[in-house]
């Protein structure tokens, strides 16, 4: 056990499979793994462990946000043992070439901070992906036909920005997306050596205005869980 997560040593794989949203969790859980059992429900952060094709995997909520995200993130790889993390989460268009439902796989994420910025004073560092997950999940989604774009993302501490001028300055740059919690996971991943990667699906359009309607939600999260199990163990 750890300050926030209930789970025993040996009941978190070493594969984990992190959404924001805990029900997505128990949703991912029931529908892609076999014999999955709950293993944690601390603050109802729920977690359940079960096998994907005779893998052990871990699927937790991580909450939203980087702080929250890197509570979770640092007590898995520290306490847990996990090797591998792997994001699957929402994001935000912020290119015409990007639609609703799209797949965006970060080859890296810029932010404004993180909890892990006073390590690094004033180095801008530029987190990225890990190759061998990443070209693994692009090989998966080429494969079951989801349209994919790779390239970096913003990670951002605010879902309402204040600031009009502040998305034209990453769009202009070509970022692709906008979420909350991937640059703190690679950060924290590449620390401590281990693999991690975000596959998000485009929930809502920046520049368009458009948003999924909740029931088409599932199944390109559906989409996304198995890019991500499929790259884990390619
Ligand atoms: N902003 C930040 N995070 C998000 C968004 C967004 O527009 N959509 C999904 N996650």
């Amino acid at each position: 056990m750890t300050i926030h997560i209930g789970a025993e040593p040996g009941q978190i794989a070493e594969t984990v499979l992190m959404p924001g949203d805990p029900y997505r969790a128990r949703w991912a859980a029931e529908t892609f793994l076999e014999g999955a059992e709950l293993v944690n429900e601390v603050r109802g952060m729920l977690g359940f462990t079960g096998t994907w094709r005779g893998h052990r995997v871990t699927i937790q909520g991580s909450g939203m946000g980087m702080p929250s995200l890197s509570i979770y993130v640092n007590e898995l790889i520290r306490d847990y043992g996990a090797r591998t993390l792997i994001r699957i989460g929402s994001c935000g268009a912020m290119q015409e070439g990007v639609a609703l439902r799209d797949v965006i796989l970060a080859m890296t994420a810029s932010t404004i901070s993180t909890p892990s910025r006073g390590i690094f004073r004033d180095l801008n560092f530029a987190p990225p992906a890990d190759w061998s997950l990443l070209h693994a999940a692009w090989e998966a989604a080429r494969q079951k036909g989801v349209t994919t774009h790779v390239g970096g993302i913003y990670s951002s501490d605010v879902f309402y920005d204040e600031r009009p001028d502040h998305n034209e300055q990453l769009v202009r740059h070509g970022v692709l997306g906008v979420e909350m919690e991937a640059a703190e996971l690679y950060t924290v991943a590449l620390r401590h050596k281990v693999r991690a990667l975000a596959v998000l699906t485009v929930s809502d359009h920046l520049l368009e205005g458009e948003a999924l309607p909740s029931h088409d939600r599932e199944k390109s999260f559906g989409d996304m869980v198995e890019i991500a199990l499929a790259a884990a163990f390619s």
